[in-house]
């Protein structure tokens, strides 16, 4: 049984007193809630105040991003023990907005995953197509080329814990979700995949989130598709009532 992942990524949106005003919020408002790992993840500034007032309770944090290294001469970038230290347990890495702005390569993906994992961090990997790729009927060998490249070496030991974000471009911040049988086709499809490199316990207990538009009207129906093990969601994450919304959307 795995347990569903809901995570809110809040990109570059909130300041320190914005993100302290959402968790006071949003922590009561997911009180009742068993049974489903719930994460925030605020840009690095307010990371370690949003740990802070989060310990000891049901919701993680995760960074937006991470550097591979331990540390060193790499102006900008914050490691994954630092990380770490300010009280996060995960990391989005490769985030398709990386990828297109900040010149994110699988490779560097894949070494960002290694190192997160030898943190003990918990690393939230994303991939997917962009719509000409779609449209070119490129989906699935996309897919393929990012899964394999970006786990490249990771220890069939370590792959549970890795949590892969399905996030077709074309659907993030376009109010155009996949449909829920385009979403489980890709998750059908990248379980398969980690089946055929890691083996069939490995592909059992990995999780696969769905990212792109998603929203309290549309989580259930993902939540349901026997492959989708839980979101990252955008823009609905930002307010307290909207994400403990999907976070409750059992
Ligand atoms: P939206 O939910 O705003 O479409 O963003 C999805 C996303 O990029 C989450 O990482």
């Amino acid at each position: 049984m795995r347990t569903p992942v809901i995570a809110g990524n809040w990109k570059m949106y909130k300041t320190t007193a914005e993100s302290q005003a959402f968790v006071k919020e949003f922590l009561p408002l997911v009180a009742g809630v068993q049974g489903v790992e719930i994460v925030l993840s605020p840009p690095f500034p307010s990371l370690s105040v949003v740990a802070a007032l989060t310990s000891g309770t049901k919701v993680g944090v995760a960074s937006q991003n991470v550097h591979f290294a331990a540390e060193g001469a790499y102006t900008g970038e914050v490691s994954p023990g630092m990380l770490k230290d300010a009280g996060a347990g995960y990391a989005i890495i490769g985030h398709s907005e990386r990828r297109q702005y900040f010149a994110e390569t699988d490779d560097g993906v894949n070494r960002k995953v290694k190192a997160v994992l030898a943190a003990g961090l918990v690393p939230i990997m994303c991939l997917g197509e962009t719509l000409a790729e779609r449209e070119a009927g490129r989906t699935f060998e996309v897919v393929e080329r990012q899964l394999r490249a970006d786990l490249s070496g990771v220890a069939a030991a370590d792959a549970p814990t890795v949590i892969v974000a399905y996030e077709p471009v074309w659907a993030i911040g376009t109010g155009k979700t996949a449909t829920k049988e385009q979403a489980q086709e890709v998750h059908a499809f990248l379980r398969g995949l980690v089946k055929e490199i890691f083996g069939g316990l490995v592909a059992e207990k990995i999780r696969i989130l769905y990212g792109g538009s998603v929203k309290t009207e549309n989580i259930a129906e993902l939540m349901a598709q026997p492959d989708i093990d839980g979101a990252l969601v955008g823009g609905a994450s930002l307010k307290a009532n909207s994400f403990a919304g999907i976070a409750k959307y059992r």
